[in-house]
């Protein structure tokens, strides 16, 4: 049988294809430490599990669910933005749980791409955007982020170019893989931008509570329901990336066109899985704060590592990685310099060039490992 042409338009996931190798390694005797992926290894709150629990015996607990999430998960979806972005939603029309954020991507773009429109998307940033556009016959437009510019993008140079064919623009701040923060200045320019292009916005912000102490959604910004939407995710916030939770927030009218999509692709998210991410979503400010206590130590040690390794790196970031430069007489590309670190010391790292050509020369480093293994890595590279 030919498979569909588009498959042509992508590569198996770099992660897909990497850690194969690595079980491989693993099953050959290697005891590899993975500072790859940023699946986190902690537990989600208790009260969540014990909500998932409680809920199989409920009478509705295995039929299918509602296409929008049950109402309390909207609601509390809705209570969460209000305390902690203070971005007031209607939990009945501007907000839709995903499940993880990922597959909104798809949605999102299926709602609003038709082959040969144009989308901006950050170099380096998540390698999803470029994939989906590119399976909906859509072309990415690569803007590129610069250490110099805080990794945050130049809009007037965007300015200077032809935008008429582009349809949307994926922005995610926190940013991944650098771990930049964007200010409220600059999404307000954002906004701007987006009115005066017409061009949607979506701000895809699954990092916003790990190591940061100012979670800022795009959505709070005046006017910006009308050109954004954003995505969000307990995955990272809450320790919860295999339960597949996430929400799309924005405008009605926005929300309904990507419910229009989903509805025909899912048959709802299981009950016991909403009822524990309804326990996260109320849980305590200090739930954030016992988190990133352990996610700071980590990272402190995990600078150790990328010094030992000489490279260099900010301090001032946010999320669940370090991002850190190659050493300037590294004469290695960020894959071999990872393949190096692989073979010799059973460390595995993230190679920036799978985020585009702007990462490579960088490397990414995963907190979601325990200060032990990270402290053996640094025993490991002495
Ligand atoms: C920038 C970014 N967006 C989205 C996702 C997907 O997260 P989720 O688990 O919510 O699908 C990730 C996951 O690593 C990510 O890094």
């Amino acid at each position: 049988m030919i498979p569909a042409k588009r498959i042509h338009t992508v590569e198996e996931y770099y992660f897909s294809r990497k850690l194969r190798e690595v079980r491989g390694l693993v099953n050959a005797g290697k005891n590899i430490i993975n500072l790859g992926i940023g699946s986190p290894d902690l537990q989600p709150p208790s009260i969540v599990v014990d909500a998932l629990e409680e809920s199989l015996n409920d009478e509705m607990a295995h039929k299918y669910q509602s296409y929008q999430g049950i109402p309390e998960l909207r609601n509390a979806i809705a209570d969460f933005y209000q305390k902690n972005y203070q971005v007031t939603l209607n939990a009945e029309t501007e907000v839709l749980p995903l499940m993880g954020s990922k597959e909104g991507i798809m949605h999102i773009s299926m709602a609003y791409l038709d082959e040969g429109d144009e989308v901006l998307i950050a170099n380096p940033s998540y390698p999803t955007y470029t994939s989906v556009t590119k399976l909906l016959g859509a072309i990415p437009r690569y803007y590129d982020l610069h250490a110099a510019n805080d990794w945050l993008p130049n809009l007037d140079e965007l300015e200077k170019q032809d935008l008429s064919k582009v349809k949307f623009m994926w922005v995610n701040y926190p940013h991944m893989p650098t771990g930049a923060k964007a200010t409220k200045t600059f999404f307000e320019k954002l906004i701007v931008f987006a009115k005066k292009h017409q061009i949607l916005i979506i701000n895809d912000n699954p990092y916003s509570f790990i190591l940061n102490e100012h979670p800022l959604s795009i959505l709070a910004i005046d006017g910006a329901k009308e050109v954004a939407l954003e995505l969000n995710s307990l995955s990272k916030s809450f320790n919860m990336a295999g339960w597949r939770t996430g929400m799309v927030m924005g405008k009605a009218e926005h929300i309904q066109h990507v419910l229009k999509v989903k509805s025909n692709m899912d048959s709802g998210m299981f009950y016991g899985i909403q009822k524990g991410a309804i326990k996260a979503l109320s849980s305590s400010k200090e739930w954030f704060s016992q988190l990133n206590t352990i996610y700071e130590k980590r990272r402190k040690l995990v600078w150790e590592v990328a010094t030992k390794l000489q490279c260099t790196f900010d301090k001032e970031t946010a999320g669940m990685f370090v991002w850190a430069k190659l050493p300037s007489d590294n004469t290695l590309t960020s894959e071999q310099f990872v393949d190096k670190l692989l073979y010799e010391k059973s460390v595995f790292i993230t190679p920036g060039s799978i985020f585009g050509t702007q990462g490579e020369g960088y490397v990414r480093f995963s907190l979601c490992v325990s200060e032990e293994k990270i402290k053996e890595v640094i025993n490991r590279i002495a």
